[in-house]
């Protein structure tokens, strides 16, 4: 069941959006070779909290984390640990955060000092794979149409396009109906409607699709070990517009030129 919100409600998400907004954006100030990615967690949960929120990833079925942290060839849900950052690496940091009782949900995957042009170009085409799935997004459209957008680009460059993880609809819970995949057919799933927000976060591999979930249950890699890039958003179909929740605005800011 996809749950509409009222456009009261979307201003309580629109809060939380941008709570977890100014988050990544305070994380983006400590992303640097040497820090461990434990630090980052830490800084998230404090960050959150003073400002009212709660972490929703602490917690959830066992997640031991406020961040989930994707380090070079892991995808997804990566814990928090006493790694620390090396020059070249690239660190996907996904995280959701509730505020009066409704979530936001982003992701970014940043450049840890000098980056190889090949992975660079990754980081870039799927911020770009992102930007085109959210075009896609509108009232009226189908679902489908946006994993169709996001894979079209990205198989084209031969990049690997996750299955096994989706975006999401968003709100009261972190996951709701409907799953937004980041592949498919144009033409096919459900019709967007005002009141749905979803999430939308392109998994896209440099290498083969195939992925490793680990022994701990959680963090998934890439079979072959290769680079893995992970943006995501938050938004909301209006009548007639979408609104784009969550924001890169606050990272941009905090990287300066450092921003690609
Ligand atoms: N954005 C991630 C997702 O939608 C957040 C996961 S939090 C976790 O899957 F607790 F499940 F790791
Ligand atoms: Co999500």
């Amino acid at each position: 069941m996809i749950y509409l919100k009222t456009p009261e409600e979307i201003l309580l998400m629109q809060e939380a959006a941008t709570l977890v907004s100014r988050t990544l954006g305070e994380v983006a100030k400590w992303v640097a070779p040497g820090v461990t990615t434990r630090k980052l967690d830490s800084i998230a949960r404090e960050f959150m909290l003073d400002n009212g929120g709660r972490p929703s990833c602490l917690g959830y079925h066992g997640f031991p984390g406020t961040l989930c942290i994707e380090v070079n060839e892991t995808i997804v849900h990566g814990f928090p640990s006493d790694y620390a950052l090396r020059d070249g690496d690239i660190v996907g940091i996904d995280t959701v955060v509730e505020l009066n009782g409704y979530n936001g949900d982003s992701a970014y995957t940043f450049p840890v000092g000098d980056v190889d042009p090949q992975t660079l170009q990754l980081l870039r085409d799927t911020k770009e794979a992102l930007r085109l799935g959210i075009a896609e997004a509108k009232e009226g459209a189908r679902l489908g149409n946006i994993g169709n957008a996001i894979q079209t680009f990205c198989e084209k460059r031969r990049y690997g396009v996750v299955r096994e993880f989706t975006g999401h609809g968003i709100g009261r819970e972190m996951h709701e109906s409907p799953e937004v995949p980041n592949y498919g057919r144009r033409g096919t799933g459900p019709i967007l409607k005002p009141g749905m927000v979803i999430c939308i976060e392109p998994m896209i591999n440099l290498g083969s699709k195939n992925i490793v979930i680990g022994p701990d249950g959680w963090t998934t890699r890439t079979k072959d070990r290769k680079p893995s890039a992970h943006y995501e958003h938050t938004l909301a179909i209006l009548p007639g517009e979408t609104r784009v929740l969550t924001t890169f605005d606050y990272i941009r800011e905090a990287l300066g030129d450092r921003f690609i």
